[in-house]
C-alpha cells in the first residue's frame, strides 16, 4: 500500500479466503473478486484454508484464468476450514505480519459470522483493511436479505423432499424430515412452504410433541393417510430421529421414516441467484476496498447493496418471520 498525493491510500495487491462452512457460491463470489481485482490493476492472493491458511503463509496467487470455469462448481476452490487457533491475539498478529510481508494490504473475507469476528478483529486490533460477504447455506446473517448459498441448499433439500413425498404417499408414511441451519429455521420453514408440508418444527419457536400429535391424529380424520414433517437440526425437542421416536410412542399405529438430509444441502452447482448474490458482492468488496471503506459486510436488501460493519454482523442474527409457520400449516391441510 503507498500514499497517494491526496494522502488516500492506494492498494497495490488484495488476498481473498473462504472460512467456515462451505456454501454453494463461494467460487462465484472468488471469481468476482480476482476478475474485479485485476480488472483494477490489483494483484490477488489467494488465501488457502480460510484463517489457517494466513497463519501458515499458504497463499498462491490468482490470475484471471485461475478462476476459469469455477461460477458453476459448489465448494471452494481454496478450501475452507474453521480456525480455533484464530481466537487469541498473537495468531492474529502474525497473520497481519505475514499479510504484510507478502506485499498484502487489503483482505476479502467469505464466510459466516464466525469467520466474520476473526474479520472484525483484524481490522479493530490492526487496522487492516478488510471487507466480508455473508457466505453460509443457514441464512441467518444479520444485514442482508439472503447469503450466498441459501437459495442453493432449499432448492436442492426440496428436490429431496419431492422424491421423498412420492414414497409417503404411496405407501401411507408420516415422513420427519430433518435439514440443516443449526441454530436458524430459515431453511427448513422455506422448504416447508415449498414442498406443502405438514408441519414445521424450528428453534425459534417451543415445540410441543402433544399439540403436533394431536395435529396429526386431526389430519388423520381428514383421510390423509401420509406427511411429511419438517425438523430443523436445532429444534428444542431434537432431531428428526428424536421427535419421530416421541411421536411413535403416542401414536403406535402410524408408519414412519426418518431422513436426514445433512450435507447433500451444503454442496452442488449454485443456482442462478446464488451466481448472481455471489458476483455482486464479491464485486462490490473489491469497490469498497479500494475505496477506503473497511470493517464493513457487503450485503444486499432491497435489491440494493448495503454495508453493515463486522462488529453488528458477527453479533447480531437475521430473524424468520413467525407468521410463515402459521401460514405454512393453512395451506398445507
Ligand atoms: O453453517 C452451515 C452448517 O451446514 C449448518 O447448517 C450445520 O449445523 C453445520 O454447518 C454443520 O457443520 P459441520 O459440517 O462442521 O458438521
Amino acid at each position: 500500500m503507498t500514499d497517494t498525493p491526496s494522502g488516500k491510500k492506494e492498494l497495490k495487491k488484495i488476498a481473498v479466503l473462504t472460512s467456515g462452512g462451505d456454501s454453494p457460491g463461494m467460487n462465484a463470489a472468488i471469481r468476482a473478486v480476482v476478475r474485479s481485482a485485476i480488472y483494477r490493476n490489483l494483484e490477488v492472493a489467494g488465501v488457502m484454508n480460510g484463517f489457517s491458511g494466513l497463519l501458515n503463509n499458504n497463499f498462491v496467487e490468482m490470475q484471471s484464468h485461475s478462476v476459469s470455469k469455477i461460477i458453476s462448481r459448489g465448494g471452494t476452490i481454496l478450501k475452507s476450514s474453521r480456525c480455533p487457533e484464530f481466537h487469541h491475539k498473537d495468531a492474529r498478529e502474525q497473520a497481519v505480519k505475514n499479510m504484510h510481508d507478502n506485499g498484502i494490504d487489503g483482505l476479502v473475507v467469505l464466510g459466516g459470522d464466525g469467520s466474520f469476528r476473526g474479520a472484525n478483529d483484524l481490522w479493530k486490533e490492526f487496522g487492516f483493511p478488510v471487507v466480508g460477504a455473508p457466505c453460509t447455506i443457514d441464512n441467518d446473517i444479520y444485514g442482508t436479505d439472503f447469503t450466498i448459498g441459501f437459495d442453493t441448499a432449499v432448492n436442492t433439500a426440496v428436490t429431496a423432499i419431492d422424491n421423498i413425498r412420492d414414497t409417503a404417499d404411496s405407501h401411507n408414511i408420516l415422513f420427519f424430515v430433518e435439514v440443516m441451519g443449526r441454530h436458524s429455521g430459515f431453511i427448513a420453514l422455506h422448504t416447508a412452504i415449498a414442498t406443502g408440508a405438514e408441519a414445521t418444527l424450528i428453534p425459534e419457536t417451543p415445540t410441543s410433541i402433544e399439540k403436533l400429535c394431536n395435529y396429526l391424529v386431526s389430519e388423520r380424520r381428514k383421510n390423509k393417510t401420509s406427511g411429511i414433517i419438517i425438523v430443523a437440526e436445532g429444534d428444542d425437542e431434537g432431531g428428526a430421529e428424536d421427535i419421530a421416536k416421541k411421536v411413535r410412542t403416542q401414536l403406535p399405529d402410524y408408519e414412519t421414516r426418518v431422513s436426514t438430509l445433512g450435507h447433500v444441502q451444503r454442496g452442488g452447482s449454485p443456482t442462478c441467484n446464488d451466481r448472481v448474490l455471489a458476483s455482486l458482492l464479491g464485486h462490490e468488496c473489491v469497490c469498497s476496498l479500494i475505496e477506503g471503506r473497511s470493517g464493513v459486510m457487503i450485503g444486499r436488501e432491497h435489491k440494493q447493496i448495503v454495508y453493515v460493519s463486522l462488529e453488528e454482523a458477527s453479533s447480531k442474527h437475521d430473524v424468520i418471520d413467525k407468521s410463515w409457520i402459521s401460514i405454512s400449516q393453512i395451506i398445507s391441510i
